[in-house]
């Protein structure tokens, strides 16, 4: 299956990564340099500099610009794609729908993961291309396939500004650590070994499984529960997750 890239920046190349050995693909951006930089790592590709009128038609494309370009970009694309995959935040599939012709539309959330191919990606759009949509996001770490654009919407709070919120937590984990007198560098490699040996946990139990596991009674992670639950971190998490839906919700809305 051939796939045709319109832009060549972070998602672009962490999806192009992924998916190079299995598909044909085609890459189109603005900026020869980075283009030859990026053939240059991966001569299995072909990349070149959009046309002024490029015509799309019959193609898959895969669209990675920032969702501020589309007003300029989508002019040039001439013709109907077959499908339109697009991992514009805050982008709707009816916007899409209005700016570039395709005969299939496919929204995607992916994550900053992407860049270590560990990706948690949400999808969603028309349900023939569903099987496909997955196998190209599992290229990239794992997709989940969502039923509305509500639902990925909710789904962006969680997993695509997700990174920025575990970043919280371990920042705010590590300063404790070095607050009680922990070396920085120790408290830095702490942290990121924990996050590493929780990723399998997660994927196997619940949370309150996990949890209950860890927690004696009248122990230290009791003590450090109680401490958390104190500070209002449950609370401040759900808040979190319902501002960025309402977020997701009025950027849609914009675009
Ligand atoms: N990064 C993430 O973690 C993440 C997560 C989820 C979703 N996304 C979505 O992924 C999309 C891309 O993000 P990114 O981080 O990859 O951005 P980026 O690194 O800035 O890449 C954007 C690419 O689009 C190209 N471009 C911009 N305007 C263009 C135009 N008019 N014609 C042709 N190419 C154009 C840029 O070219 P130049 O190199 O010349 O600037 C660049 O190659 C965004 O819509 C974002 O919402 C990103």
């Amino acid at each position: 299956m051939k796939l045709t890239f319109i832009g060549n920046g972070n998602m672009a190349n962490a999806l192009i990564v992924g998916l190079a050995d299995n598909y044909e693909i085609e890459v189109l951006g603005r900026n020869e340099q980075s283009l030859k930089a990026l053939h240059d790592s991966l001569p299995q590709i072909t990349t070149r500099v959009l046309n002024e009128v490029e015509d799309i038609s019959d193609k898959n494309i895969v669209l990675c610009v920032k969702p501020y370009s589309l007003p300029d970009l989508a002019p040039k694309l001439k013709g109907e794609a077959l499908t339109l995959y697009s991992v514009l935040a805050g982008t709707s599939i009816e916007s899409l729908k209005s700016q570039i012709n395709s005969k299939k539309y496919i929204r995607t959330m992916p994550n900053l993961g992407a860049s270590h191919l560990k990706s948690m990606t949400t999808i969603t759009g028309d349900e023939s291309l569903k099987e496909q949509a997955i196998d190209i996001f599992n290229q990239i770490g794992q997709s989940l396939w969502l039923s509305s654009e509500n639902e990925l919407d909710i789904a962006t709070g969680v997993a695509g500004s997700g990174p920025a919120y575990l970043a919280l937590i371990a920042e705010a984990m590590a300063d404790g650590a070095v607050q009680q007198g922990l070396k920085r560098a120790d408290a830095q490699a702490l942290v990121s070994g924990l996050f590493d040996g929780f990723a399998p946990l997660i994927a196997n139990d619940n949370p309150a499984d996990i949890k209950d596991g860890v927690m004696s009674p009248g122990g230290t992670t009791a003590a450090g529960y109680a401490a958390m639950e104190r500070g209002g971190v449950r609370n401040a998490m759900m808040e979190a997750i319902a501002d960025a839906y309402t977020k997701a919700k009025e950027l849609k809305a914009k675009n």
